[in-house]
């Protein structure tokens, strides 16, 4: 394990069942990186999110951060440790203003913080004034400032998914997974999608990308992983990769040069 490494996969094997959704799955991910994990539907890419955010825990292997094995830390435990998330499918509280959905993140941050939240005791008005404009920051930083105001589900879908992203960042995460977060999105979206996600390795965030999107994936991808049926199919540069005989056989077919 060298400086450089932040998370380390090893060797994960999780089932569903008798089903072997991730199979003997190793890789380490470099400090403010950005490694996408691709792979067909149901190769387990978001399993092994979940392994990595302790939602599930692993049949066999591990996941390290900073070389200590997080092997029955709580998901909890580890998004204090600086492991953040956004998911595939729910996006946003719906029933709250695009700026609370943002605050939730940042109330997330500490235990203590969590629980004041959680019976709406703010233990002071400084305190609350500071994650107000904590949360105001993020949601500039992913360009929805002026929607602060405006109730989540208002928010047209692509929109929706920054917010998610401002939300994840608002608990200050060090490696931030993101599940599918151009599903959906039209092209100017994307690009903006695109931009924002460079901008976190200037923020030190390191981020794994579940993604189907190749162009998303290309442009923003340093390292790849291919997941096929729970395995690693390959892994390297994004030019290894869309070379790879096996990975365009398996996924990419001829769609990517
Ligand atoms: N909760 C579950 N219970 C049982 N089987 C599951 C569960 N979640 C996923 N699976 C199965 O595990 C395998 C891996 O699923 P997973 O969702 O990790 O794939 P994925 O690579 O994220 O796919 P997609 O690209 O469609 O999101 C699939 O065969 C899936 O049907
Ligand atoms: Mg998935």
């Amino acid at each position: 394990m060298d400086a450089n490494t932040i998370l380390e996969v090893q060797r994960v094997r999780h089932l569903f069942g008798g089903l072997v959704a991730v199979d003997d799955v190793s890789f380490r991910v470099y400090v403010n990186q950005c490694l996408s994990l691709i792979g067909p539907n149901g190769a387990g890419k978001t399993t092994l999110l979940n392994v990595i955010a302790g939602v599930l825990s692993p049949a066999a292997g591990q996941v390290l951060m900073e070389g200590k094995s997080l092997n029955g830390q709580p998901a909890h435990e580890r998004a204090r440790l600086g492991i953040g998330r956004t998911f595939q499918q729910a996006l946003v509280f719906k029933d709250m203003s695009v700026l609370e959905n943002v605050m939730v993140g940042c109330h997330l941050q500490g235990q203590t913080r969590l629980i004041d939240a959680a019976l709406r005791l703010p233990r002071t008005r400084r305190e609350e004034e500071d994650v107000y404009l904590e949360a105001l920051r993020f949601l500039n930083f992913v360009g929805l400032g002026t929607k602060a105001e405006q109730m989540a589900a208002n928010l047209p879908f692509g929109q929706q998914r920054l917010l998610a992203i401002a939300r994840a960042l608002a608990s200050k995460p060090r490696v931030l997974l993101l599940d599918e977060p151009a599903a959906g999105l039209n092209r100017i979206e994307k690009s903006a999608l695109v931009d924002l996600i460079r901008r976190l390795s200037d923020m030190s965030i390191t981020t794994i990308l579940v993604e189907h999107d190749m162009e998303v994936v290309m442009q923003l991808a340093e390292w790849i992983v291919v997941l096929d049926h729970g395995k690693r199919l390959a892994q390297g540069t994004p030019d290894d990769v869309r070379r790879n005989p096996a990975v365009i056989e398996a996924y990419l077919g001829t769609e990517v040069e």
